[in-house]
C-alpha cells in the first residue's frame, strides 16, 4: 500500500485531500474494529497517512485538447472500462439464440444496472421489430376487446418504477455443487431498471376486464412465442388448488416501453414488454403481443417443461413465481480479489421479491458473527438494495457471506437449509446465502461450507 500511495505519478491525490482522506481511514477504522475485535488498527495505516501528507504529489495532466462535442452521438464507457462486459457460459446451452448472459455485478455500482448491461435471456434469439408495425391485443374476458399500437399506449396514463428482474435459475448451478468462480456466473441472471409504460391496473380497468377473470396469459411475437399465465386474485391452478400470491403480484405489473429512460432495448423485447415485478423473469414477456384475460391457468411448455420445482419427494411444484429475498457481497468476490491488507469496505447487493429489504447481516468468519451492515438509500420495493460494511483484513482466511432479512421477515436461508426443504433436484429459486473464502494471498474462492 505505502508504494503505490507513494508513487509521485499516482494521479488525483492532494496533501489536502489526502488529509480528508486519512481522516476518513481513521473513522472507517474505528468502525472496523468492531469487526475484528478491535486488533490490528493503530499500526500501518495511521503511520503512513502521516507519510502521504508530506510527499509531494504532481498528478500527471493531458497537454492536447480533446474530442468535440457529438464526435460520439451516443456516449460509450470508457475504453479503460472494455472488460465489463455480458458474458454467457458456453456449456450451459447448445445454442446463444436460446441462452443467457449474465450482468457483471463485480464492476457496477449503485442499483441501476446499465442499459447494453442488462442481462439476455432468449428463447428464440433477439429481434428487430419495427414499432410501426407492432400490435398487442388485450382480448379473452374484458367488455371492450382492444388491438393497441405503442403509440397507443404511449397516450395512456404513465407509470415509472425501479424494479429488478431475475431469472429464477440465478444461482441454479450451484444447486448440484457446480461452483463457478465468477460472482458474474453465480448472481448475473439478475439486472435493476426503471421500467417506463402502463400499469396492467389501469388497462384492466379502461377495457372492463370481467370480475370472473382470475388470470391472464401473455405472449411474445418472437419465433418461440413464449407464453406464460399470470395469476389475478382468486387464481386456481388446473386441479383446483390457490395458487400462493395471486392476489398481490398483479398489482405492480407494467406494460413497459422505456427502460432507464430510453426505450426498450431489442435484447429487452423492444418496442414492448411485460414487467413483473418481485418474480420469475420469465413471467415478463418480451416483445409482448397478447394479453388475454381468462378464468383458468393456459398450462403452457413454459410453465410445466420448464420453471417448476423437482421436490425430493418426486412431486412438482408448479406457480412459484416469486423470487424470495436473496443477497451477496459484490466485493470481495472471485472476480474482485483483495490486493492489500488493511481497509476494505465490504460491499454488496441484496433484494426480495416481497417488497422492501429491511437489514441485511454481514459475516467474515463463516457465519460464527453477523454484523448489520449500512443500507443505502433509496430502499425501495422488489428493487435492488445496497449494503456496506467497513472491514479491516489482518490478512488471514475469510469467509465472507451476507444474510438478507425483508420487510415481510423473511430470512434468506443458508444452502444446507434450502436443501433439506427442496432437496438437490431443483434448478430454480435458489436464494442461499453464498459464501466467499478470502485465501491469505487475496483470491477469492466460491465456496461450500457444511454448516452454511
Ligand atoms: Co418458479
Amino acid at each position: 500500500m505505502s508504494d503505490k500511495f507513494n508513487d509521485t505519478q499516482s494521479p488525483r491525490v492532494t496533501a489536502a485531500e489526502e488529509k480528508v482522506a486519512s481522516e476518513g481511514r481513521r473513522k472507517f477504522l474505528r468502525k472496523g474494529a468492531a469487526l475484528t475485535g478491535g486488533a490490528v488498527l493503530a499500526g500501518s495505516a495511521g503511520a503512513q497517512a502521516k507519510d502521504k501528507i508530506t510527499d509531494p504529489i504532481e498528478p500527471p495532466r493531458v497537454k492536447q485538447l480533446g474530442r468535440g462535442v457529438v464526435s460520439v452521438p451516443y456516449g460509450k464507457p470508457s475504453k479503460y472500462e472494455s472488460h465489463v462486459l455480458r458474458r454467457n457460459v458456453e456449456w450451459l446451452t447448445a445454442d446463444t439464440i436460446a441462452s443467457i448472459s449474465f450482468t457483471p455485478f463485480q464492476d457496477l455500482e449503485g442499483i441501476i444496472t446499465p442499459n447494453g448491461l442488462h442481462f439476455e435471456r432468449y428463447h428464440s434469439g433477439a429481434v428487430d421489430i419495427d414499432p410501426k408495425d407492432h400490435r398487442m391485443a388485450v382480448h379473452g374476458m374484458v367488455e371492450k376487446p382492444m388491438v393497441f399500437t405503442v403509440e397507443d399506449l404511449k397516450r395512456m396514463p404513465q407509470t415509472s418504477k425501479i424494479h429488478f428482474m431475475e431469472c429464477p435459475a440465478n444461482g441454479a448451478m450451484e444447486w448440484r455443487g457446480v461452483q463457478m468462480d465468477s460472482m458474474q456466473f453465480t448472481h448475473g441472471m439478475l439486472s435493476c431498471s426503471e421500467w417506463t409504460g402502463v400499469k396492467l391496473t389501469t388497462l384492466m380497468e379502461y377495457l372492463g376486464v370481467s370480475p370472473d377473470a382470475t388470470w391472464f396469459y401473455a405472449e411474445g411475437m418472437d419465433g418461440s412465442a413464449l407464453q406464460r399465465s399470470i395469476p389475478l386474485p382468486g387464481a386456481k391452478d388446473q386441479f383446483g388448488k390457490p395458487v400462493p400470491d395471486a392476489d398481490e403480484i398483479y398489482k405492480d405489473i407494467i406494460v413497459a416501453y422505456a427502460q432507464n429512460g430510453e426505450a426498450l432495448r431489442p435484447e429487452q423485447g423492444y418496442p414492448l414488454r411485460l414487467v413483473v415485478p418481485g418474480t420469475e423473469a420469465n413471467l415478463s414477456i418480451k416483445y409482448l403481443r397478447r394479453i388475454k384475460f381468462t378464468d383458468k391457468p393456459l398450462v403452457t411448455y413454459q410453465e410445466t417443461r420448464h420453471y417448476t420445482d423437482a421436490m425430493p419427494d418426486g412431486r412438482i411444484r408448479q406457480f412459484t413465481l416469486i423470487n424470495e429475498a436473496n443477497s451477496v457481497v459484490t466485493y470481495p468476490c472471485p472476480d474482485k480479489r483483495l490486493k492489500e491488507k488493511g481497509f476494505h469496505e465490504i460491499r454488496g447487493i441484496a433484494w426480495s421479491g416481497r417488497g422492501k429489504v429491511k437489514r441485511v447481516d454481514v459475516s467474515v468468519d463463516g457465519g460464527r458473527n453477523w454484523h448489520e451492515a449500512e443500507l443505502q438509500e433509496p430502499v425501495l420495493s422488489k428493487c435492488l438494495t445496497r449494503f456496506r460494511l467497513p472491514w479491516e483484513w489482518n490478512g488471514e482466511e475469510a469467509l465472507v457471506m451476507s444474510r438478507v432479512q425483508d420487510e415481510t421477515g423473511y430470512v434468506q436461508p443458508t444452502l444446507q437449509q434450502l436443501k433439506a426443504k427442496r432437496g438437490t433436484n431443483s434448478i430454480y429459486h435458489k436464494n442461499a446465502i453464498q459464501v466467499w473464502k478470502v485465501e491469505k494471498n487475496g483470491e477469492v474462492k466460491n465456496v461450500q461450507v457444511k454448516y452454511v
